[in-house]
């Protein structure tokens, strides 16, 4: 069911590219260049597959929402990569946008999929007060009071050790936050109620943290082709691997694993399957 929804994102995707009519001579292939290049799509997918379990007459108009935030989480990928962030050549199994093209570029095309992602939310033919809440939740948590705070971190704390606290702090803003949206956004689709909401979010917050670090080990255990993205980039990083060595952040990841699990109790029956389907298969093994 998971791999039926991405084909259908990745078509929605394919007729919704951002464009402009203009003469610069490489803007829209810069546009849609990090978007072509694939990626997991696991937050259009959590999205998706909330609302497909929930309000299945609701996954075609939710598809704008779900395509927000892999432009809002794209944008994110092509700054981070920037060399004034973390310097990375490869990103998607593709060289990053200012290898392909120049900083500017990468930098515009960041700024245009940031300010897109919101464009296509108002756009989208949900009601308005759907799109207000979807607005707020994505604004807030891929905005000051989430990823960005947790990417300034990120850069400002490079080569400063973090206690464990501020890591947790960090890495919850930097890539927790967004991942608990995308549920949560879902869940604003399909008009769920507020306990039902909170309990969604902060599994959410719990299955991001455990995202990241899956991506932090991954950074010391696989190369740049296997990743598709450059790796061994975070030696100076505060990256759960650096705090607590690679097998201390395995079995952090073993334990969030199980908690994850625990906390899947707590969610209504109809998105706890799809859910458990999702965890299974990105962090087994
Ligand atoms: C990588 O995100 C950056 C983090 C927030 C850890 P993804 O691992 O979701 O990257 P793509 O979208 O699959 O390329
Ligand atoms: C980036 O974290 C998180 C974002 C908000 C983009 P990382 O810097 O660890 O992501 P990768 O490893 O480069 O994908
Ligand atoms: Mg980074
Ligand atoms: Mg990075
Ligand atoms: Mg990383």
């Amino acid at each position: 069911m998971e791999k039926e929804l991405l084909t259908q994102f990745e078509e929605f995707l394919q007729t919704h590219l951002p464009r402009i009519d203009s003469f610069h001579p490489h803007f829209n292939d810069a546009l849609a260049q990090m978007l072509n290049a694939g990626g997991k799509r696991f937050r259009p997918l959590l999205l998706l597959s909330v609302v497909q379990n929930c309000e299945p007459l609701l996954v075609k108009n939710a598809m704008y929402a779900a395509l927000s935030l892999e432009l809002l989480h794209t944008y994110s990928l092509i700054h981070d990569d920037l060399p004034c962030m973390d310097d990375a050549a490869l990103r998607r199994g593709n060289p990053t946008l200012h290898v392909s093209f120049d900083e500017v570029t990468a930098v515009l095309v960041g700024d245009a999929l940031n300010t897109h992602a919101f464009n296509i939310l108002a756009n989208a033919p949900l009601s308005c007060e759907t799109k207000l809440e979807l607005i707020n939740i994505l604004s807030r948590d891929g905005g000051i009071s989430g990823m960005i705070i947790g990417q300034a971190i990120d850069c400002e704390f490079e080569n400063q050790k973090l206690s464990l606290e501020q890591l947790k702090f960090l890495h919850v803003n930097k890539t927790a936050k967004l991942i608990a949206a995308s549920i949560l956004m879902g869940a604003v689709i399909c008009g769920l109620d507020k306990q039902t909401k909170e309990n969604l979010y902060n599994f959410g917050l719990k299955l991001g943290l455990l995202f990241q670090v899956e991506d932090d080990i991954i950074d010391v255990t696989k190369s740049s082709a296997q990743a598709g993205k450059t790796t061994s980039n975070d030696s100076n990083k505060n990256s759960f691997v650096n705090l607590l060595g690679l097998e201390g952040a395995l079995k952090s990841k073993q334990e969030m694993l199980k908690e994850l699990h625990d906390e899947l109790l707590n969610i209504d029956s109809k998105v706890r399957v799809t859910l458990e389907r999702i965890v299974d298969k990105y962090f087994k093994g």
